[in-house]
């Protein structure tokens, strides 16, 4: 069975206290998850090393950078690189989240130099995709989604592809409690999982983790985790709530 993994995605909230509490609560109250489900937690830079030692207990969880400069060191103020990511033995990174590639334009070519990186330094990559509401609007999402993946990823060797997770993640879902619908989410997994089998064929495409993102909660994570094509979530909001968080997780198949 493929991998089932439900990421939290913190953002820019918590201060370290507030942090070590949240992650403190989850972990005691989690239920006993099996071999082929996940929990990874993308926390801000300055937790990196508090949650690292704290997930240690639970051999379910991993810890994830939320984003790594695309350049691999130099005269960048204020960045940080999957090199640094790795010596603190992070093996997760989020990369290309839509609020980066709006907020900070961020590019699909920048994007697939952060994959090369991430990858270069042992780090798997969670990649971000997802069309804005113009894009569903007008029926174009499927094509949006695959330029993405092509352009940032399709680079890759058949060995590479294999170490990433997907999230796809439509924009007009994001923090907006307008989550897309069970059949939105799997006709779009499918697309996902197909155009990953034009180019590396069916056997790699079935491997890879496809998660959803866009307003998962504590109602309505099982039933879009169950999904055929859905492996999990990767959740912003609702992972701030230890309690609903914890539900989120046991809605993993
Ligand atoms: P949301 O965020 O769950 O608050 O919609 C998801 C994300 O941005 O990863």
């Amino acid at each position: 069975m493929r991998k089932q993994i439900a990421a939290s995605n913190w953002k820019m909230n918590l201060n370290l206290q507030k942090a070590d509490e949240l992650l403190q609560t989850v972990l005691t109250t989690v239920p006993k998850l099996k071999a082929h489900q996940q929990v990874i937690i993308a926390v801000p830079f300055p937790f990196l090393q508090m949650a690292k030692e704290k997930i240690a207990t639970n051999s379910n969880f991993e810890i994830a950078a939320q984003n790594c400069h695309h350049k691999k060191s130099g005269a960048f103020t204020g960045e940080i690189s999957t090199e640094m990511l790795q010596s603190i033995c992070v093996n997760y990174c989020i990369v290309g989240h839509s609020e980066r590639r709006e907020y900070f334009l961020e590019t699909n070519n920048q994007i697939a130099e952060k994959i090369n990186l991430c990858l270069a330094d042992q780090l798997a990559p969670i990649f971000c995709c997802g069309e804005n509401l113009s894009v569903r609007d007008s029926e174009n999402q499927n094509n949006f989604v695959k330029v993405q993946l092509s352009e940032s990823l399709f680079h890759l060797s058949e060995d590479e592809i294999k170490k990433i997770i997907i999230a796809y993640e439509p924009i007009w879902a994001i923090g907006t409690g307008k989550t897309a619908t069970a059949n939105q989410v799997q006709q779009m997994h499918a697309h996902i999982r197909t155009v990953i089998a034009e180019k590396y064929g069916e056997v790699v495409a079935n491997e890879i983790s496809i998660l959803y993102g866009g307003s998962v909660n504590a109602a309505n994570a099982k039933e879009i985790f169950n999904c055929q094509d859905v492996d999990g979530g990767l959740v912003g909001g609702a992972s701030l709530k230890a309690v609903d968080f914890v539900e989120i997780i046991s809605g993993l198949k």
